[in-house]
């Protein structure tokens, strides 16, 4: 167990390495950043991003909630989404899951009475389950039912970016960015792809923005 001013002694530490490395280091991020990764995750503590990929402040713009959804009436993931895409235009976007996720088994579990809020939150993925509960309870272990649908509550995430007109706009206007669904293994520290989604892939015409003709 570390105390709060153990983390700061060893922040001081850690800029004062990075600064006799690199005495530049600092004074270039001061002025602006221009991320190409959105990297949308869990809160997760064990999911720890840009260690896991050997990146270096600047370079992953950022978003967790648990369970690392993408949900249409969610303005700080949008507005997070928006921003990456229309002003730091980033090149790929990560929806990132993790394999043991405490917030997809909990959702696969009944609504606790002491998380009213989350449960609310987790609606979302309880709905995704029901999409593939045949494939899920077809299962016969516990926990390849529960990373199963860690794997597909990504693959709906995915979808649900390229649902949004943030996206869709930007497909059409930059041919960027590109969407990749990934999971990562706390258990082994490894990350695997399962879907990417390129700039004008098909997605289903029912979520489609009607061009505007010119009349
Ligand atoms: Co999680």
């Amino acid at each position: 167990m570390q105390s709060c001013e153990a983390l700061l002694q060893k922040n001081k530490q850690w800029a004062k390495q990075k600064q006799e490395q690199d005495p530049e280091f600092f004074s270039r991020l001061a002025t602006k950043q221009s991320p190409e990764f959105l990297w949308i995750g869990c809160s997760d503590s064990r999911v720890a991003p840009e260690i896991v990929v050997g990146a270096e402040p600047g370079e992953i713009f950022m978003h967790r909630n648990i369970a690392n959804q993408v949900i249409h009436t969610d303005f700080n993931c949008l507005s997070v989404l928006q921003y990456a895409v229309s002003i730091l235009k980033v090149k790929h976007i990560i929806v990132c899951g993790h394999y043991n996720c405490g917030g997809i088994k909990a959702a696969l579990d009944k609504q606790r009475p002491d998380l009213l809020i989350t449960n609310k939150w987790l609606m979302h993925v309880k709905n995704t389950y029901r999409l593939h509960q045949t494939e899920i309870d077809g299962l016969e272990n516990e926990d390849d039912r529960l990373n199963r649908l860690v794997e597909l509550n990504v693959i709906e995430q995915i979808h649900s970016l390229s649902h949004t007109s943030i996206i869709q706009n930007s497909w059409l206007e930059n041919e960027s960015p590109t969407l990749h669904g990934w999971v990562y293994g706390v258990h082994d520290g490894e990350l695997r792809s399962l879907i990417t989604l390129k700039p004008n892939d098909d997605i289903n015409p029912i979520f489609q923005y009607q061009k505007i003709s010119a009349e």
